[in-house]
């Protein structure tokens, strides 16, 4: 659980309602995280959010409010082990599939990547037909083609594994704990 050390868990938030209370619930079972919330997502969370549980108490919350997305500098000081964009929405995936960093969470993406921090993407996009949460309950979506290739697309990036299902996120979370117990990283 959280003792407040680094380097931790960076978790960036987009604006997808696609298991976004999921990813809420994975972010308390985790503890030491850093949250990245785009300003989609700042919205979006307080559609979902109903249960209101306080984050773990180390945890802190970076918002979109910078042009320059000032937080992403604590990668370049070794801050983070791992960045978990989850859930990624079609916007987010779509820019960084094309090197776009003009939000705080596809900045994450890409300053991660520049400094060789390995990350989990949970795309929203997988199937040509999905079953969506929306605030009032499940709705079917149809990704488009753009919105499939880009998901496809983002699976050759280096160091970047891509989530298809909260199971597949909820594995790649504990390789990668199991990665990091077995070999830790210095304490910053
Ligand atoms: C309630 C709600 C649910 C949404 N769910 C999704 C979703 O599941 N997938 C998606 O790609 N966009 C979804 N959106 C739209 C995104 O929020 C929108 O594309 C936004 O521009 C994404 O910005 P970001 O990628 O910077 O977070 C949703 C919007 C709202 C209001």
């Amino acid at each position: 659980m959280s003792d407040g050390t680094y380097p931790r868990w960076a978790w960036a938030l987009s604006g997808s309602g696609h298991f976004f209370t999921e990813s809420l619930e994975l972010i308390h079972e985790l503890g030491d995280v850093d949250l990245f919330v785009s300003a989609a997502a700042e919205e979006v969370l307080r559609m979902y959010r109903q249960d209101k549980k306080p984050l773990p108490p180390t945890t802190k919350v970076y918002r979109d409010t910078s042009a320059s997305s000032a937080p992403v500098g604590l990668f370049y000081e070794g801050k983070y082990h791992t960045l978990v964009v989850a859930p990624a929405s079609s916007n987010t995936v779509a820019k960084c599939v094309y090197g776009i960093s003009d939000t705080l969470v596809t900045n994450c993406f890409a300053q991660a990547g520049k400094c060789r921090v390995p990350c989990i993407v949970f795309a929203c996009d997988t199937a040509p037909e999905l079953i969506t949460m929306a605030p009032s309950g499940p709705v079917p979506v149809y990704p488009r083609r753009i919105d499939l290739e880009n998901t496809a697309r983002l699976k050759n990036f280096e160091a970047t594994l891509v989530a298809e299902s909260l199971a597949d996120l909820t594995a790649a979370i504990a390789a990668r704990q199991a990665q990091l117990a077995a070999a830790p990283l210095p304490a910053r």
